[in-house]
């Protein structure tokens, strides 16, 4: 745990804010988020990375909160976007454009003229098909769309099935040995210009090696075209370092990534770019919330909590651990219990078999880990309001995110006057 979370006289805080206090303010569910947690994450990468000419991009999927986003943009940082609505949310976030590389395999011609015309930093285009409708868009406005081609290095990252994309059959990227001759294609193209090379293997990897593999194929390639007179100025590799879930989970520290990334570097000309998500705001942030009822089955013992899949899906969708803390320490021993929400799935569980203090109705629990790919990931799935999010810096705290009503939850949907 960061040092910034504590138990302080047997309540937990985040820095002088205590948790409980929170939850009575805004109310149950409720995602908290810690400033000087994803401040510390994003300066431990930028000084890990010191010795090398680096743009660190927040992959805004992870979090797109705009005050999330405010705050990294305030530290410097860049942003790997994948959709029109993520350029928006930089640009009401005060983010610089001009840091900014677009990923996806769907982008669309809008999406594209919005971002050409905002001037981002490059496209990491994803297949021929889009380059020749990048072509197109950059020719009609003119102007040249600065890219990067995603390449397929068809490497195992060793993680989750879902979220591997390096492999040889991932819908991700073009694969690596066609790159070439794309490359000389683009090259020639009016509405593009070639600048960058980029690759993303995966997510939550722990181990180095595929990293390094991933590099040495950009590097080459790279030398390959700047050969051929192509003027590559940055080599992209991507987000996917890892970050523990579980206490005995050791990943990598961002030093350790660096050192062996940069050696591979070591007197190539090329500008690095960086896509950490989970790494800079996963253990920024916790899912609170609130005990409803305790129920005994024959074979198992349930604790019903307010918060459901549509609040956190990766339990349900990944089998991913959370790790659970009571608010509070005043519990008398532990039991075995499964942590369920009030959906009507089976698959509805944010815990399965976890050994927790003993817990009663109205209780608060902290589910850990929750900062990325948590809110993000919210739906309204049994007319569920996604909950609030609020986020902590020092003594101060504040809601980044209001809870929505089943007013506004209504409001989009019409009766057709034919039924
Ligand atoms: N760049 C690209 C092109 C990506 O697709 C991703 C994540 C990232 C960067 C950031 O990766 P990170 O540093 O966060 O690992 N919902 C899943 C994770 C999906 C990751 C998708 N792509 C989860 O909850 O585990």
């Amino acid at each position: 745990m960061h040092s910034s979370y504590q138990y302080k006289d047997g309540e937990f805080h985040i820095g002088d804010v205590s948790i409980a206090k929170i939850a009575e303010s805004v109310g149950t569910p409720c995602y908290i988020y810690s400033y000087e947690f994803l401040k510390d994450s994003f300066l431990s990468y930028k000084e890990a990375f010191s010795d090398m000419d680096t743009l660190i991009c927040y992959s805004v999927k992870a979090n797109s909160n705009l005050a999330i986003l405010k705050s990294f943009s305030d530290l410097g940082s860049g942003f790997d976007i994948v959709s029109g609505g993520e350029l928006l949310r930089i640009k009401r976030a005060g983010g610089d454009p001009g840091k900014v590389v677009f990923s996806g395999v769907g982008k669309t011609r809008e999406e594209m003229k919005a971002a050409v015309e905002a001037g981002i930093l490059f496209f990491n285009v994803e297949s021929e098909e889009e380059l020749n409708v990048l072509n197109s868009v950059g020719t009609e406005l003119g102007k040249k769309a600065p890219v990067a081609l995603r390449v397929n290095p068809d490497i195992d990252p060793k993680t989750h099935p879902y979220i591997s994309t390096g492999f040889k059959k991932s819908k991700f990227g073009i694969e690596i040995g066609r790159a070439f001759e794309v490359y000389k294609e683009a090259n020639t193209m009016e509405g593009v210009s070639v600048i960058a090379i980029d690759a993303h293997i995966g997510s939550q990897i722990f181990d180095l090696t595929p990293f390094v593999d991933s590099v040495r194929k950009l590097i080459k390639l790279a030398d390959d075209l700047v050969s051929e007179g192509m003027d590559i100025q940055y080599i992209d590799i991507g987000g996917g370092l890892g970050i523990s879930y579980k206490k005995e989970e050791k990943p990598p520290h961002p030093k350790m990534y660096a050192d062996s990334i940069m050696k591979e570097f070591s007197g190539k000309p090329y500008k690095l770019v960086l896509e950490p998500g989970r790494s800079l705001i996963g253990n920024a942030g916790m899912l609170v919330t609130k005990v409803l009822y305790l129920k005994e089955g024959t074979a198992k013992k349930f604790v019903i909590v307010d918060a459901a899949m549509n609040d956190l899906i990766r339990p349900a969708f990944y089998e991913s651990y959370h790790e659970i803390l009571t608010v509070r320490q005043d519990s008398k021993g532990s039991e075995v219990v499964d942590v369920v929400g009030p959906i009507c799935e089976s698959g509805d569980f944010l815990a399965q078999d976890r050994e927790l203090p003993v817990v009663k109705s109205g209780d608060l629990l902290a589910l850990l880990s929750a900062g990325a790919y948590g809110f993000v990931m919210s739906s309204n799935y049994n007319t569920r309001p996604r909950v609030a999010e609020v986020l902590v810096k020092g003594s101060e705290f504040s809601v980044v995110r209001e809870r929505e009503t089943y007013e506004e939850l209504l409001s989009l949907e019409r009766i057709p006057e034919f039924i």
